[in-house]
């Protein structure tokens, strides 16, 4: 029975009747949208990965001195993976009791899960399944570190960010800490290589959810009929990763109770990727009431990962 009042329902319902036609970046993550993006961050185009990892890899111990967190949770955990250099930190200390990966795509948390209780079987593993926009599932006790790797906060709109931040800042009290991993504006070439690989993993990616859709929703999409165009929109400083219908078609959707109707050119912006400057994000915490403490950034300055305390 299909759930017309689903997220995913309810979602697909505006973003296929608004213009520009748009869809929130979380349906991209089902179990094979999950393993495809894990296929992305070990491409050679893709640097954010390798460069967050080696700032954790030189700055763990400070983050975790100066945080002194007994919790760590992490929201959009994925597999976790870099996130076992901050956590072996931890556990050089043998400070950390309980970590809590939050994220929407159940295989992969679970998966993840396995590892880490085998990886730190004295730390309290507890997985939450959470869309991170909805609700922020920090547990009660202890000093809190919040970890949103990757750059995925720039996976969010100006407007959506600023809501998010207010929310974990509302989330949060003294003495708890957020790490933001964020990606740094660089050359157009490299970015627009970054999600526009040769080997077209991306493009499978962002074509993905076209079949999210079908599989959730008993819709008709044909993804060859669109064509994945990734566009670095310096203005805003973002890639802007959109599908674009390759004729005129008309794309029902039955679980959402609706007709997706396209003109030939005409696309769907599936997510963003901003880009920041430097300081951009000590900024935006500053301006929801979060104080920044420090920002790391790799040697070539690619990634930075920004320390903030709940004041
Ligand atoms: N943190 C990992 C994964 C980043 S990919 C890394 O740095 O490599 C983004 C992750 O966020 C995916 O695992 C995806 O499933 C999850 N995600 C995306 N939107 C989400 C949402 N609204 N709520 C919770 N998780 C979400
Ligand atoms: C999860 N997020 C930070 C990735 C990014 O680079 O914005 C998602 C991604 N989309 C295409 N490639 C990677």
């Amino acid at each position: 029975m299909l759930d017309l009042d689903s997220p995913l329902a309810m979602d697909v319902r505006i973003g296929m009747t608004r213009y520009p036609k748009r869809l929130p970046p979380r349906w991209l993550y089902d179990e094979t949208g999950s393993r495809l993006f894990d296929e992305i961050t070990r491409l050679p185009e893709y640097y954010p990965t390798e460069a967050e990892r080696h700032i954790l890899r030189e700055h763990a111990a400070e983050i975790v001195h100066l945080s002194g967190a007994t919790t760590v949770v992490e929201l959009g955990s994925g597999t976790s993976d870099k996130t076992t250099t901050l956590l072996d930190a931890f556990a050089a200390q043998q400070s950390l009791r309980a970590f809590v990966p939050v994220d929407v795509s159940v295989e992969v948390l679970n998966e993840a899960t396995h590892r880490l209780r085998a990886r730190y079987p004295w730390v309290d593993v507890t997985p939450v399944v959470a869309d991170f926009t909805e609700s922020l599932p920090i547990p009660v006790g202890g000093t809190r570190l919040v970890a949103f790797l990757g750059g995925t906060l720039g996976n969010f709109y100006p407007d959506e960010r600023r809501l998010f931040l207010e929310h974990l800042a509302r989330a949060t009290t003294s003495g708890d800490y957020i790490l933001l991993g964020t990606d740094i504006v660089k050359s157009a070439d490299r970015l627009i290589a970054a999600y526009a690989d040769e080997a077209g993993v991306t493009e499978r990616f962002i074509l993905n959810v076209l079949n999210v859709i079908n599989n959730e929703l008993d819709a008709r999409f044909e993804p060859g009929t669109f064509q994945y165009i990734p566009i670095w929109d310096a203005p805003n400083t973002r890639m802007d990763l959109r599908l674009r219908s390759l004729c005129d078609q008309q794309v029902p959707i039955p679980g959402a109770r609706v007709t997706a109707s396209f003109s030939e050119g005409e696309e769907i912006r599936v997510e963003i990727s901003t880009k920041f400057r430097i300081t951009d994000v000590a900024e935006e915490c500053a301006a929801v009431g979060l104080a920044p403490i420090r920002t790391f950034t790799d040697p070539a300055g690619d990634f930075a990962l920004t320390l903030v305390r709940h004041a």
